[in-house]
């Protein structure tokens, strides 16, 4: 459930009309609601409520330090993955003991900067990494706390470009490898193993596979405490998928999940972490887009909107699907046409739906691409010199622009001339 409803003939941003916010901000744009931001985190706050628990907000699926301030103010924690994201949470007020550092590639300076700012615990994904972590805590004279990312081997069943529990995958250690890195961790001076990790992949519509997961990890948790090491924490990743078509889709509710989560691991007596991203931040974000031009083709129709592929890429990268509505409100029953949605860029794949039913639409008039809120914005580029599009955060019947659309000449003073190219 959101908070972009129709109301009077027109679709509203919780108690704001969305055609009011384009018209201050300009088109195209993305506004979230604070209301469904707060309401999905608080869900999987309170799935989690039979056990210490902590949700840690996956910054990378929508990182604007607005979004990011709201949440650390509900009491979220954060995973990052990168020296910037972790900057980002620090800003926001997130205290260093809520944040998670998780990714295959971090650096020293990102370990540096974690084990000085403050750190919960870093995801190891390797041993390589283990030993470069141990090294920079020793040489900073402290004990980072870490979790090693196994591998299951667990087929997620969802797009390959986002699955990350297969064994073919560049994430974790393999599962069956990892009591003995555990045990070389152990004997690391800079480490204090205390948490496992596991995340198998994004936007999965299924508990089974998160549910094998789990039940491979609460044995590892036993062996591993058979072996003698304080196993406080399990963090299970993100990964609970969306209802991007609402028409025929209803995945597992953030409930459902917590009760699997549970029935797994509950009777180890751990901390639980976990890391959602879209859940929280998906269907808390619309992106609004004007059509330009309707243009008759070969046996269709193109609406040419003024979002492109650039500022959504999800589209052309997965084939995703995003509901797209007018922000008129349709009449009941009114007729339907099969559009094209496209973008001005040229290129074939920036197409955001084909042969998508849609009740006619004019040049002119506004359409919202829904559950655009994760991985929209923060996947976005400048290609074809297409400034950033403005993010807008809507709380009842306020709204403020969050990030503002550069102009072409922000934009072009980003970049430098090199001495032997300026005029003398
Ligand atoms: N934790 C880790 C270690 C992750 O790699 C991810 C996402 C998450 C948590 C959050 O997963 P979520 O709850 O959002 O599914 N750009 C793609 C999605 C990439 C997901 C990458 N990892 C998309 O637009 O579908």
């Amino acid at each position: 459930m959101d908070h972009f409803l129709y109301r009077d003939g027109e679709l509203w941003a919780e108690d704001v009309r969305v055609a009011d916010i384009a018209a201050k901000v300009g088109t195209p744009f993305y506004a979230y609601s604070t209301a469904t931001l707060l309401r999905h985190f608080q869900l999987f706050d309170e799935a989690l409520n039979w056990a210490d628990h902590l949700v840690c907000f996956a910054v990378k699926s929508l990182s604007n330090q607005a979004v990011l301030t709201t949440l650390a103010r509900a009491g979220a924690g954060m995973d990052v993955v990168s020296g910037g994201e972790y900057a980002r949470a620090i800003a926001a007020g997130v205290p260093g003991d809520k944040i998670v550092f998780s990714g295959v590639g971090k650096t020293r300076d990102e370990m540096r900067a974690a084990l000085t700012g403050g750190i919960r615990q870093f995801n190891v994904e390797s041993e390589p990494e283990l030993l470069v972590l141990s090294d920079v805590a020793t040489q900073l004279g402290v004990i980072a706390p870490i979790a090693i990312r196994v591998n299951p081997d667990v087929d997620a069943k969802t797009h390959a470009k986002i699955a990350t529990g297969k064994s073919e995958n560049k994430f974790g250690i393999p599962i069956a490898r990892a009591r003995d890195v555990y045990a070389m961790a152990a004997d690391l001076p800079g480490l204090n193993p205390l948490a496992i990790d596991v995340h198998i992949g994004s936007q999965l519509t299924d508990l089974e596979p998160f549910r094998l997961a789990y039940q491979k990890v609460a044995e590892l948790t036993e062996q591993l405490r058979a072996d003698g090491l304080d196993i406080q924490r399990l963090d299970l990743g993100g990964g609970l998928g969306i209802p991007y078509e609402r028409s025929n889709s209803a995945p597992p509710l953030p409930i459902e999940y917590g009760q699997m989560i549970q029935e797994t691991v509950g009777h180890l007596g751990c901390e639980i972490e976990i890391e959602p991203g879209r859940l929280i931040a998906g269907n808390s974000g619309i992106l609004v887009t004007d059509t330009i031009y309707v243009k008759s083709g070969e046996g269709r129709d193109f609406l040419i909107v003024d979002a492109a592929m650039n500022d959504l890429i999800r589209p052309a990268m997965y084939e995703a699907h995003h509901d797209i509505i007018p922000v008129k409100e349709p009449v009941a029953g009114a007729e339907q046409t099969a559009y094209d949605i496209v973008g001005p860029i040229c290129e074939t794949g920036d197409t955001f739906a084909k042969a998508r039913n849609m009740p006619p639409i004019k040049a002119g008039e506004l359409v919202a691409f829904r559950s655009a809120g994760a991985y929209g914005a923060v996947m976005a580029s400048e290609y074809n010199s297409r400034p950033l599009i403005p993010e807008v955060l809507v709380d009842g019947d306020q709204f403020a622009v969050i990030r503002a659309r550069p102009t072409y000449e922000d934009m072009i003073s980003r970049d430098t001339i090199p001495s032997w190219l300026q005029d003398t």
